[in-house]
């Protein structure tokens, strides 16, 4: 049911006797809750916010909407990990609710200064007209409890020729000072990210645009992050607005990645590749990036999509993280690899292999709902023409996930249309995508991370991936793999996971007559 704007825009402790308790009740015997994936406890969850390695662990946090899953009053849910497997709770991070965030505290960044973590993030002000006013402003925390805000925006205007759709800061260090990128709309209705820049994070000079070949691209640019890998600059955005082309930008709005050469320190030239997805997936959005303790860079998105319902919708919550990547480069392409520390998810390992010639096969012990599952499959010489091999997954009665390869094509293709409760059929029930062929051998691989709700597929050793939400029933475990119009080898291994700490339960300050804690 939609919540009117007065529903939506209020803070916890407007929550109505009892209301918190009932969606959390709700929400806590849903079949479709995640085993292994960072969800919120009740109510409604998006972007991955403020993600940064401070005093000895990764913080995150996450876009939380308490009282119901339309998007509404926005909180920064936060927690902790030290090795991007388990994580551990650390209640609300940031509150909506002053004169500059009276609206929700959206998306934002997190970085180190002088020993705190600093939480640069767009205050959401609706006016008496409710016409929008977005200020970019400062939280500072040493990452217990809510963090502290500044009494002023370090932003207060949204500068000459852009419109008030002006958001998401994302902040780095550059030399002495730091820079942030935010994502706007022009004056013209066109998307676009501007620069500023700042010795201390608390004055910023506007610089002006960042300048990339994308003069019309989407009406809006959401959630960017610059960021630079090996000797590669590289811009993320989420532009709104896309057509369809082909495979290309069949989700409702896109999210994705341009290399280029890496900024000069003063400048704001981006000499850009093409703008490609991030992921060929159904459910993929506003991912986020930090730089390790190693220096590795570890992206994490939103397994969701604005403006479009799911089937949790009318269960007390809605959606959850993706798990982390590692990011690498290869052959001029972003490679997505699961983040090293999943693998302490494991429990023990199957392994399986055979060849099978026009059939399918399944292997004691090799089902489930929440697994990681690796299989190499090798088309037969004979075959390297045609034939079309893969793993069918959650199948059950009348359902099943099917995940292929058709060697014809070269192309994989990942299919939801009889994965269970049906969600956005009119974007689709199937995503494609070519694999390069450059890697050598016709040999694919495919490795996926299969929770409750959910499949995260990586091809080739990241350099494709496919996240999307599934919703089968509980009984759906089955697992086969089949060769269809051909013969292929198969080679694999499945573990089990392990509920990886996610923490369960709303922290009991919150649950209390719904008042937070300071
Ligand atoms: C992206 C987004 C951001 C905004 C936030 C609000 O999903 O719309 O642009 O800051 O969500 O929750």
């Amino acid at each position: 049911m939609k919540m009117t704007k007065e529903q939506k825009y209020r803070l916890l402790e407007q929550a109505k006797p009892g209301e918190l308790e009932e969606l959390t009740a709700q929400a806590e015997s849903c079949e479709w809750r995640q085993s292994y994936h960072i969800q919120p406890h009740v109510g409604l969850l998006n972007d991955p916010n403020g993600f940064a390695f401070y005093s000895g662990k990764y913080h995150l946090f996450y876009q939380w909407f308490p009282l119901g899953t339309d998007h509404g009053m926005k909180y920064w849910y936060h927690v902790t990990s030290s090795d991007l497997a388990s994580w551990t709770d650390a209640g609300i991070g940031l509150a909506p609710g002053g004169p500059y965030d009276s609206h929700g505290a959206y998306s934002g960044s997190g970085i180190e200064k002088d020993g705190k973590l600093h939480l640069m993030y767009t205050g959401n002000v609706r006016d008496g007209n409710w016409v929008r006013h977005p200020y970019q402003c400062l939280a500072i925390t040493d990452g217990n409890g809510m963090a502290t805000k500044l009494e002023q925006p370090v932003i207060a205007n949204v500068p000459p020729g852009y419109t008030e759709h002006f958001r998401d800061p994302k902040v780095w260090r550059d030399g002495e000072g730091y820079r942030c990128v935010i994502g706007a709309q022009r004056d013209d209705l066109t998307g676009t990210a501007v620069m500023y820049r700042s010795k201390d994070l608390l004055d910023w000079t506007f610089e002006g645009e960042l300048h990339t070949s994308l003069s019309s691209f989407g009406y809006m640019w959401e959630c960017p992050d610059y960021f630079e890998l090996g000797d590669r600059g590289v811009l993320l955005f989420c532009p709104q607005g896309i057509r369809p082309d082909g495979e290309r930008f069949r989700n409702i709005y896109q999210s994705g990645y341009m290399l280029g050469k890496p900024l000069e320190s003063n400048g704001r030239n981006f000499e850009h590749g093409e703008f490609v997805e991030l992921d060929r997936g159904f459910d993929f959005y506003a991912p986020q990036t930090t730089e390790g303790p190693d220096g590795q860079r570890i992206l994490v998105g939103w397994m969701g999509l604005p403006d479009l319902e799911y089937p949790t919708d009318d269960k007390g919550w809605a959606h959850c993280l993706t798990l982390p990547r590692e990011l690498s480069l290869r052959n001029g392409k972003l490679i997505q690899r699961p983040a090293a520390g999943l693998i302490s998810l494991r429990d023990k390992e199957i392994e399986f292999s055979a060849e099978l010639n026009k059939e399918s096969r399944s292997f004691a012990g090799v089902e489930g709902t929440a697994y990681e599952l690796r299989v190499a499959i090798s088309p037969s010489a004979s075959d390297s023409e045609h034939g079309t091999f893969g793993i069918q997954f959650r199948t059950g009665e009348n359902e099943r996930t099917v995940l292929s390869y058709d060697v014809s094509s070269g192309r994989a293709t990942l299919d939801r249309s009889q994965s269970g409760a049906s969600l956005s059929p009119d974007y689709g029930t199937t995503r494609s995508c070519k694999l390069s062929d450059q890697h050598g051998s016709r040999t694919v691989e495919f490795r996926l991370f299969v929770d409750t709700s959910s499949v995260e597929v990586f091809v080739n050793d990241g350099e494709e991936t496919f996240t999307a939400r599934l919703f089968p029933d509980s009984a759906s475990t089955g697992i086969s793999f089949f060769a269809n119009g051909g013969t292929a080898a198969f080679e694999g291994s499945y573990w089990s996971l392990r509920e990886g700490s996610i923490p369960r339960g709303l922290p009991t300050d919150i649950l209390e007559h719904g008042k937070v804690k300071p």
